[in-house]
């Protein structure tokens, strides 16, 4: 496939051919992701959760991101690849939010970053912007602010639909590429993607958006913890490789395993008997 662009993403939406996103946060899945074909791979910041272990992605710093990403690059030339730039890396200022960018551009080389915020980050998307790097915008439920929207609830509902397409809009006029809408109601999504002239990209925002976004360990059934309603398991990852590590255990201790084919010669009797 093609090194994918922000242009073709674009098409994409003219097109009206939905785009496909999935997270990624090391080598052997960016691998598994190149050969899938899905366009665009983010290294998500939720990686603090599924692979982390931890209760929510606010502790993931710049130097975890750029170490993600490093592995992820190096595993998927194809897909337009996307840095997450972490809380804390972008909301002190202009200045700070740029020189998170230019680092994680530099040292990460991801294609593009993307950042959670609407209207109240819309300067600092355009100063991103502005300076070179490519943004891609993430509106509706934030995760990285949820503890200040009362945990993990859907965004948008009632007369608060107003709030989240002023937020579209909002990032859009800063110059975002693209934008995730995350846990809003599937009308609003759709009112959204009508509105907007830059892809949407959902993620428990319903079935009208532009593409569409999964958490890689979710979608497998390799994150078992707790399981979103807009979650759908394609297989259990979990499952299956419970099953295989027993099978090992069992061999190993009942000798099955190494068999002859996995061991390696080249040493006779005769060269070993002068050793005892
Ligand atoms: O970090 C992440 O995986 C994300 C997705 C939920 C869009 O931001």
């Amino acid at each position: 496939m093609a090194k994918v662009t922000i242009q073709k993403l674009h098409d994409m939406k003219e097109n009206g051919e939905k785009i496909s996103m999935i997270t990624s946060y090391d080598y052997a899945t960016a691998c598994v992701v190149e050969r899938s074909g899905i366009e665009i791979i983010l290294v998500g910041d939720s990686l603090m959760m599924t692979v982390m272990g931890q209760d929510s992605t606010v502790p993931c710093t710049v130097d975890d991101m750029i170490h993600h990403i490093k592995a992820v690059v190096a595993g998927a030339p194809s897909p337009m690849i996307v840095g997450d730039m972490v809380f804390g890396s972008y909301n002190v200022s202009r200045e700070q939010a740029i020189e998170t960018a230019n680092r994680m551009m530099k040292e990460g080389r991801c294609d593009v970053l993307k950042l959670e915020g609407g209207r109240e980050v819309a300067h600092i998307i355009k100063a991103i912007v502005d300076s070179g790097t490519p943004v891609m915008g993430h509106i509706g439920l934030t995760p990285q602010t949820s503890s200040k929207m009362g945990g993990f609830k859907v965004q948008g509902k009632g007369e608060a639909a107003g709030e989240v397409l002023a937020d579209a809009l909002a990032v859009q006029e800063a110059g975002a590429f693209a934008v995730v809408l995350e846990g809003i109601p599937e009308a609003l999504g759709k009112l959204i993607t009508a509105k907007l002239r830059i892809p949407t990209i959902g993620i428990g925002a319903g079935r009208y958006t532009d593409g569409q976004v999964m958490v890689f360990h979710d979608m497998l059934g390799f994150f078992d913890k707790f399981v979103p309603k807009f979650v759908k398991q394609y297989m259990n990852l979990n499952e299956d490789i419970t099953k295989a590590l027993i099978q090992y255990k069992e061999e190993v201790k009942e000798g099955a395993f190494p068999e002859e084919c996995h061991t390696f010669g080249g040493v006779t009797d005769e060269d070993l008997e002068r050793l005892y």
